[in-house]
């Protein structure tokens, strides 16, 4: 259990980044420990995963919760400050301060589970086809690609669940989360 002054550490380092740079954190706060265990109940423990734009992470806590161990693990989050905290938070882990874009770079077998706490609705439809793309082409065919979004839409947009031919499904909604949200779990069928 997270101590109280820890918490508050993270959330103020969260605060002074989302003042930073709102246009990329796009967030009132770090997700709630609720929809961090609804997406990492996605993940399948037989393989690796990836987490994208892994802020302080509170969705991280989850996925190691779920059993994946954290050598398994790779972060991609391009904020140099919640890399440092990550690096300390999580010294197993490989945590690489790149944009998400280079996704479909990272050297690593057995990808089965992609988890995104992306602002990706918020980015152009080119770069969401360069994350998503990227995390299909790492992972093993049927792996998941998990995103939350706060909005009442698939948080990929249209034209790049079509050209990469996805199906999705939603999973409830959170409403303790600030705002509310919930995930989606997106799958390319063979
Ligand atoms: C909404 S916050 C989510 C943070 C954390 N996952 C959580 O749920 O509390 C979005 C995170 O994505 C990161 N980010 C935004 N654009 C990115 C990009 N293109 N590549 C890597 N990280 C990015 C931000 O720095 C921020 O940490």
């Amino acid at each position: 259990m997270q101590q109280p002054v820890t918490r508050n550490k993270h959330l103020g380092l969260f605060t002074a980044q989302l003042l930073r740079r709102p246009w990329r954190i796009v967030a009132l706060a770090p997700s709630s420990r609720a929809l961090g265990d609804q997406m990492a109940a996605e993940i399948d423990l037989g393989g690796a995963v990836v987490e994208l734009g892994a802020g302080t992470g509170k969705i991280t806590e989850s996925i190691l919760a779920a059993g994946v161990d954290e050598g398994d693990l790779v972060l991609l989050e391009m904020n140099a400050a919640f890399c440092k905290l990550l690096r300390q938070r999580f010294p197993r882990a490989t945590v690489l301060d790149w944009n998400a874009q280079r996704v479909g770079e990272v050297e690593l077998a057995n990808v089965r589970s992609v988890v995104s706490g992306l602002p990706l609705l918020s980015m152009p439809v080119a770069v969401q086809n360069n994350i998503v793309g990227g995390a299909f082409k790492l992972m093993q065919p049927g792996g998941a690609y998990v995103q939350f979004t706060y909005g009442p839409k698939p948080p990929v947009a249209t034209p790049v669940r079509e050209a990469l031919g996805l199906t999705w499904e939603k999973r409830d909604k959170i409403w303790m989360n600030l705002p509310p949200a919930r995930s989606y779990v997106f799958r390319k069928p063979a």
